[in-house]
């Protein structure tokens, strides 16, 4: 039932943004950029692949640093196909690879490059300099990964949901990033997340096959948060 709710609204949302004209909406420059690249990249004939590839959930407005250059460059260049990453969603080690495979990408080149090829009328790839600044700003904001070895409890069965569950598209996310509160909001937006991006756990019961507890998976963060 709760499925159903989160995916009608995830449409309704959609929906909605899709009919509201954007001058009715006080947005900043930095929005007006982003709903124009999406505008193209939905529009093109890979639109709904395109939309899958990273949840809505993340506004220029929430970039940390907004005024950084690297959060500029992120505006400007990683939404030209696809919504605009959350510098929290990797830690630091994974975003070269991801930086470089984008880029040789916005070059035309790699893989599905010939895909990417045929809406490549528009897209641009930062220079070197800009990469550099671009990455080292993904970088500093990165998310921080679990220590296994501050947190033992996550080897155990009760973690094993959380285990699971939330490093199928990520690392493993340190605990103390977040108040059992924020905790609690943080985890329901990675249920719809896992909606969006149709990779759910449990989606396809299996006989002692662990199903998607958040009961469990939010016993083992609340447990080890922050203190508020
Ligand atoms: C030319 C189109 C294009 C541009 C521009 C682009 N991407 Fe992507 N991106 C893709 C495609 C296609 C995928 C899905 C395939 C994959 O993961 O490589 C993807 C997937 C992703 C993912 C999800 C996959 C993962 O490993 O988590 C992240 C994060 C991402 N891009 C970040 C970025 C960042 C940061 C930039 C700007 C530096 C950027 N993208 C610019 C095409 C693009
Ligand atoms: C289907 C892919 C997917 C799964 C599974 C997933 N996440 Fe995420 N996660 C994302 C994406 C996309 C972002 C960046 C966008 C956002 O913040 O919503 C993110 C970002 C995060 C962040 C950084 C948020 C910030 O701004 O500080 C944390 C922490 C996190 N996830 C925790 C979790 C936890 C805990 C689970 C398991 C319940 C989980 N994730 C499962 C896709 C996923």
């Amino acid at each position: 039932m709760k499925r159903v709710s989160v995916a009608s609204l995830l449409l309704v949302g959609t929906l909605a943004a899709a009919l509201v004209p954007t001058g009715a909406v006080a947005a900043g420059p930095a929005e007006q950029a982003v709903e124009a690249a999406r505008r193209r990249w939905q529009g093109s004939p890979h639109g709904p692949m395109l939309e899958r590839i990273l949840p809505p959930t993340f506004a220029p407005a929430q970039l940390p640093e907004p005024r950084a250059r690297g959060a500029q460059l992120a505006v400007e260049y990683c939404v030209q196909c696809h919504n605009l990453p959350n510098p929290a969603m990797h830690h630091a080690a994974k975003w070269p690879g991801i930086v470089e495979r984008m880029v040789v990408r916005m070059r035309g080149k790699g893989n599905m490059g010939e895909l990417m090829r045929e809406m490549m009328g528009g897209v641009r790839a930062p220079d070197e300099a800009e990469r550099a600044v671009l990455l080292a700003y993904l970088q500093r904001h990165a998310q921080r990964p679990l220590d296994p070895r501050k947190y033992p409890a996550v080897r155990t069965d009760a973690a094993k949901s959380f285990r699971l569950a939330c490093q199928q598209c990520h690392t493993l996310p340190d605990p103390q990033r977040y108040t059992a509160a924020e905790w609690a909001e943080v985890v329901a937006r990675m249920e719809r997340n896992m909606l969006w991006m149709n990779r759910v756990v449990g989606t396809r019961p299996v006989a002692d096959e662990p199903q998607l507890r958040i009961d469990e998976i939010l016993e083992f963060l609340q447990s080890n948060a922050k203190r508020g």
